[in-house]
């Protein structure tokens, strides 16, 4: 497998005021990193205000970084809109929660797909775009007699469609998907995401899909990153993570997710209000929420460090992985 996608030490802060008119930093995202090989799928999950959407914009080159590398198919990605970036850009698409926000309600939706094709200048001629675009069209599952149709007309499963065939229709490599189903209902997003996971295996595109929903994510993706307060807290396989999570962190969200067994039992309610990135906490960010908080984690900062079954966690009580391992 070969990386497509490479993410070191990535960060973005916002010099903010506070209440008071007082100058701060908030951390959005806060030294993050990942790869992602081709056509596979890396999840992003976490509370809302967590640096989701902030890690999507940086790793496509939407919003400058204020430190950190990003790597894709070996070239650097940074967010200067040269010629260079646009090329970059053709490769890697973006997904949104709201199809009828990203979609221009004046144009027909079978021009929306079309587009790409002609600000780029691919393929012989406009007869030859607007196949491609019908290509596209049957591809995510929409009947042709669509394409005429203004996105209004369209229900919300069809626009996410009609969104997903204009971002596929550039062939990209990756697609980073920002939360691509919480705006649909229950069965229209359970549609989404096996057309979703179809499309890779037919055009091989890797995935970063974010979401708050740990079970959607370990439904699709091959690797799984828990992020907390700007920072990935653990990564690993999704069913490792969901049968032993080895951050308290991690063991709250899993908990969260009923089962068909216990419902909603079970579950941990963490203490204490969703933090404030402006005012991280010390030591370990989570501590005045974790129910294992010890008294080393007030002051010591874990490291995000591979764990005895080769994952990675952020957690003084995590095991380090064995020497061997770890070489
Ligand atoms: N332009 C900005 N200026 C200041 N703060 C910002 C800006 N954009 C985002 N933030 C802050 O950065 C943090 C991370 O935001 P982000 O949108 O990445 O979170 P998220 O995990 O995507 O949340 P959600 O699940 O609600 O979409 C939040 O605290 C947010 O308020
Ligand atoms: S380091 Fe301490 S506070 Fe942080 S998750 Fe682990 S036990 Fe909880
Ligand atoms: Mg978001």
């Amino acid at each position: 497998m070969t990386v497509l996608l490479d993410v070191r030490d990535l960060a973005r802060a916002y010099p903010v005021s506070t209440a008071g008119g007082v100058r701060r930093t908030l951390h959005a995202v806060d030294g993050v990193s990942f790869s992602l090989e081709r056509g596979r799928t890396l999840g992003i999950v976490g509370e809302s205000g967590c640096g989701k959407s902030t890690t999507a914009k940086l790793t496509l080159g939407l919003l400058p970084a204020t430190r950190g590398q990003i790597t894709f198919e070996g070239s650097p990605v940074t967010a200067e809109r040269d010629r260079h970036w646009r090329a970059l850009r053709r490769r890697m698409q973006i997904v949104h929660q709201d199809p009828l926000a990203a979609l221009d309600r004046r144009l027909p939706v079978g021009q929306q797909v079309m587009e790409p094709l002609v600000i780029h200048g691919l393929e012989a001629n406009a007869g030859a775009q607007r196949q491609k675009a019908l290509a596209l069209f049957d591809a995510v599952g929409l009947r042709p007699d669509l394409f005429e149709r203004f996105p209004h007309e369209l229900s919300g499963g069809q626009r996410q469609r009609v969104v997903l065939a204009r971002a596929l229709v550039l062939d990209p490599a990756l697609l980073v998907c920002d939360e691509p189903i919480s705006a649909l209902d229950v069965s229209v997003a359970a549609q989404v995401i096996n057309l979703m996971q179809d499309l890779q295996m037919r055009f091989g595109t890797a995935y970063l899909f974010i979401s708050h929903d740990l079970k959607v994510v370990r439904q699709v993706a091959d690797e799984v990153a828990v992020m907390y307060l700007g920072r990935i807290v653990e990564q690993g396989p999704p069913d490792a993570l969901f049968h032993a999570p080895a951050h308290p962190y991690t063991e709250a969200l899993v908990s969260a997710v009923p089962t068909p067994l216990r419902g909603t039992q079970g579950r941990i309610i963490l203490k204490g209000d969703p933090p404030n990135p402006v005012d991280r906490p010390s030591g370990c960010a989570f501590h005045p929420r974790c129910p294992r908080a010890v008294a080393r984690c007030r002051d010591e900062a874990p490291a995000l460090k591979r764990v005895a079954d080769g994952r990675l966690g952020a957690c003084h009580l995590v095991a380090d992985a064995p020497a061997a391992a770890v070489a």
